[in-house]
């Protein structure tokens, strides 16, 4: 039988979540990555889809198996989950960026494997699209949902992307924590919100915490709209 709309608060509702590193390939045998395991990102489709969500899971590479009810989008590169991403961004009521999008990339890549030469030590690299910042440009009344893995001030480094992405949300994570980051099962991580609100976490599975940051984010003052 169905649960009511009190349990399953995002029935009807399109959530995308991104997850994973992304790769950014210099030729055919090499690239440029990061240490994302994806575990937070699919434990938050995982979260979305236990409160009655159409969720999109879009993925870099990761070892995880897919989770149970999502409608799965396979990518590599930033530019692949921009596209993806773009494309499912019209009719979504929130989208929850835990993707860690690679910051720069080869400026060219060789479709030959790059052979070593003397003194040849250096590749071209130039940025890739800030994917979240061009969805707080454009959104309309979706909820945007940040994350952001920092080292050290990690809150008010967290509050400018929160303002400077356009985010309704963001989710601040101190990487160097042994309780959290990436790989870890467990996480500890402040949630900020864009009426200045915060809400700290204790270090709970990625799991447990998904589902507490999502219900909390859903019970937010601000409505969420189909
Ligand atoms: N993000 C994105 N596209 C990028 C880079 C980041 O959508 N090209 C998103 C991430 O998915 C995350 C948020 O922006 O939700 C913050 O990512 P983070 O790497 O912490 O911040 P940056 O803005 O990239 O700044 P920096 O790495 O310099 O701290
Ligand atoms: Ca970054």
């Amino acid at each position: 039988f169905l649960k009511s709309t009190k349990e399953l608060p995002l029935l009807g509702k399109k959530v995308v979540v991104t997850a994973g590193p992304t790769r950014e390939r210099i030729d055919p045998v090499r690239y440029i990555s990061n240490f994302s395991s994806g575990k937070m990102g699919y434990a938050m489709a995982e979260a979305a889809v236990s409160l009655g969500a159409d969720t999109v899971l879009i993925s870099g590479p990761v070892d995880l198996p897919k989770p149970a009810g999502v409608e799965f989008i396979q990518v590599e590169s930033a530019a692949e989950m921009l596209e993806a991403v773009l494309e499912n961004f019209d009719n979504a009521s929130m989208v929850i960026k835990s993707a860690a999008v690679a910051d720069y990339r080869p400026k060219e890549q060789h479709t030959q494997k790059m052979k070593k030469k003397d003194g040849d030590s250096s590749i071209e690299l130039e940025r890739t699209t800030d994917i979240l910042r061009t969805l707080g440009e454009q959104k309309k009344d979706q909820i945007l949902v940040g994350f952001a893995a920092e080292t050290n001030d990690a809150i008010s480094y967290g509050m400018s992307k929160l303002t400077n992405k356009n985010l309704d949300y963001i989710i601040v994570n101190d990487v160097t924590d042994p309780n959290g980051g990436f790989g870890n099962d467990t996480n500890v991580v402040t949630l900020l919100t864009g009426m200045g609100n915060q809400y700290p976490f204790e270090a709970m599975e990625k799991k447990q915490l998904a589902k507490v940051l999502l219900e909390t984010i859903v019970a937010d003052e601000r409505p969420i709209s189909d």
